[in-house]
């Protein structure tokens, strides 16, 4: 995994316009950006699993992941969910807006070493947004992959981000299995928790690599999934969030025992969770 820093200014961001705005779900929405400086432009480059820190003006600063691929560069991504302060302000904002990022921060998907394997995807909610970097990134280098299974689920059908798009990732051979946690008139995919719709799924461990991301307890029990399915620590990645501030690993927010989320992560593999206190 590749660890990065901002080299120059790390606290100052750059500008960004917003030129569209998704609505992925009633309180999660999706922002396009395009750099303001041509210059920024021309140079800024990131890895899938970085994330970055949008400020909204006068409000505060707050850490998404990018979610478009680095091989589509027409504009920069990300998903923000309203939980508070900074997001519900980021939501107020409009296409034209102007918000501020540093970025690329934190470590990444080890992608060159997942070359040549399968692929399994397992998300909960909002936390499909790394995964569909590191998706997309694939789906654009398809012949370097075997079979992508994705698993996603979320709450209620219209809790599913990027439904617009599941159709693509089907035709680019992506085997897609949908769940939402009840019931739901019209709904024709699976229905079940997602951890029990891995155990149904069971995807053979033999070559192949497994992230995850959602929800603590989704991550919890997928994990211990995963493990029953004979996936090997060294085979399985995921994400953490822990409350940033600085994003450079000077400020001491974001650290679990020595390790700190903004600069060590947030991607992780199953062996360096093993290693962390018992908190997680
Ligand atoms: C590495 C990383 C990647 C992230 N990627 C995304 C993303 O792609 N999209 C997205 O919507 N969110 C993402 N988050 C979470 C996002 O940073 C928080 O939701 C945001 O900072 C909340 O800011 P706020 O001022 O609106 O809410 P606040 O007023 O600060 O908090 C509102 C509520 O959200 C909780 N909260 C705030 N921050 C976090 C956090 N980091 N983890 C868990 N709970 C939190 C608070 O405890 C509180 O209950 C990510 C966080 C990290 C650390
Ligand atoms: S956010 Fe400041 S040390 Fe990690």
């Amino acid at each position: 995994m590749t660890r990065t820093q901002l080299k120059e200014h790390p606290y100052r961001p750059h500008l960004a316009v917003i030129k569209e705005i998704i609505q992925e779900t009633p309180t999660i929405r999706t922002f396009r950006l395009t750099w303001k400086d041509p210059a920024v432009s021309a140079h800024f480059s990131f890895q899938p699993g970085q994330v970055g820190q949008l400020s909204a003006f006068g409000v505060g600063e707050s850490t998404f992941v990018i979610n478009s691929p680095p091989t589509r560069r027409e504009y920069l991504q990300f998903s923000v969910m309203r939980t508070g302060e900074v997001t519900r302000a980021l939501h107020q904002l409009n296409v034209g807006d102007t918000v501020g990022v540093r970025a690329p921060l934190g470590n990444s998907f080890p992608y060159t070493s997942m070359k040549g394997r399968d692929i399994l995807f397992i998300g909960g909610g909002i936390g499909m947004a790394p995964l569909r970097t590191l998706l997309l990134t694939m789906i654009d280098n398809r012949a370097d992959f075997g079979d992508i299974t994705v698993i996603y689920g979320a709450r209620s059908p219209e809790d599913l981000c990027y439904r617009y798009e599941f159709d693509a990732w089907r035709a680019a051979r992506v085997n897609l299995v949908l769940t939402v946690d009840r019931e739901f008139p019209g709904w024709t995919e699976r229905v079940g928790f997602v951890p029990t719709i891995l155990a149904e799924e069971a995807p053979n461990p033999y070559n192949r690599v497994a992230i995850t991301c959602g929800p603590p307890i989704m991550i919890k029990f997928v994990l211990a999934g995963l493990r029953e399915l004979g996936y090997e620590d060294d085979q399985i990645y995921t994400t953490l969030e822990r409350r940033m501030k600085c994003g450079i690993g000077l400020c001491g927010r974001c650290n679990i025992g020595g390790t700190y989320v903004c600069v060590d992560g947030p991607v992780f593999s199953g062996t360096a969770l093993r290693a962390m206190p018992p908190e997680l």
